[in-house]
């Protein structure tokens, strides 16, 4: 199958991963860089040359808010990309609800409401985590659905802290990806999820700064180093493009050997569990 046309959407785009991922996907169709922060947008978008770029300002936790911005981004025609890059960590805030709204929620969101603009040869990718691997099993089934009916209920009981919910909310992300990737296949709609590990971006570079744990995992993966965010961009290009047009429901590590290692992110609390 080839890629469709339209346009390109990146949410986070003023951000690190999600403006490497910008760059890397410009000049084909319109740009759409979205993202909460308006004042970085307008600079992530001066930086881009050559491209068709829209800049819409938008909370991916409100869904009004994304229902307004599919609306815009309808008026340029199908939707060929999506790469769901906006997310907060634990670095950011203690608030673990708020880090499941962005980072699970949101992006469901996000991909809930370009459905509809989307073709044959569309392709969502998700920016996961390989902090994933935290989060405990047993509570898959209430992460795999984002926006059913019964996330209030479970989650208004559950308080996680900032990083069991950062765990969390990238397991829920890969659960929803995968099951979304099997949902839309017959309409050749391909959802795939790219993981990294520590990135050098802001978000990475303050992880960093704040847990020593963190740093001494970055040390012990098989490469030695971060990610750059073009390293991540790359990945997301591949599952994005044509020569991928029979991957869907994967999960691609970008993680310098971390996972063949065996090495797991530790936790710098224990956090709470779903049971
Ligand atoms: N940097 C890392 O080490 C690392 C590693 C693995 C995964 N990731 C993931 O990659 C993604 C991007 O991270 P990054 O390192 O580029 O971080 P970043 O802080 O540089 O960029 C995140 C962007 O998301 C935007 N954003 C935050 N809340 C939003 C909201 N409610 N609505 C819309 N936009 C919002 C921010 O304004 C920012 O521009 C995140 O999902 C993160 O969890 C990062």
């Amino acid at each position: 199958m080839s890629a469709a046309p339209g346009s390109t959407v990146v949410t986070g785009a003023a951000g690190g991963i999600g403006g490497a991922v910008a760059q890397r996907l410009q000049g084909d169709g319109p740009l759409v860089l979205l993202d909460i922060d308006a004042a970085a947008l307008h600079a992530a978008a001066g930086s881009l040359t050559g491209a068709q770029v829209e800049v819409v300002r938008c909370d991916v936790r409100d869904a009004d808010a994304v229902g307004t911005a599919a609306e815009r981004i309808a008026t340029l025609g199908p939707v060929a990309r999506l790469v769901c890059a906006a997310g907060i960590g634990p670095a950011q805030t203690d608030d673990g609800q708020q880090i499941l709204e962005v980072d699970l929620r949101g992006s469901a969101r996000m991909m809930a409401a370009l459905r509809p603009l989307m073709v044959a040869g569309s392709a969502i990718v998700n920016i996961g985590s390989v902090a994933s691997a935290r989060s405990p099993l047993d509570a898959d089934a209430a992460l795999v659905d984002p926006l059913g009916d019964q996330w209030e209920a479970t989650w208004s009981r559950v308080r996680p802290d900032a990083w069991t919910a950062y765990a969390y909310s990238k397991r829920g992300l890969w659960l929803h990806s995968r099951r979304r990737a099997v949902e839309w296949a017959r309409d050749g709609v391909r959802v795939n999820i790219v993981s990294p590990s520590q990135t050098a971006t802001a978000l990475g570079a303050a992880t960093i700064a704040e847990n020593p744990e963190i740093a001494e995992f970055v040390s012990r993966i098989p490469m030695g180093r971060m990610a750059q965010p073009a390293e991540v961009a790359d990945a997301v290009a591949f599952l994005a493009g044509p020569t991928a047009s029979f991957i869907t429901g994967v999960e691609l590590f970008v993680d310098g050997g971390a996972g063949a290692a065996g090495q797991a992110m530790k936790p710098p609390t224990q956090g709470a569990s779903i049971a």
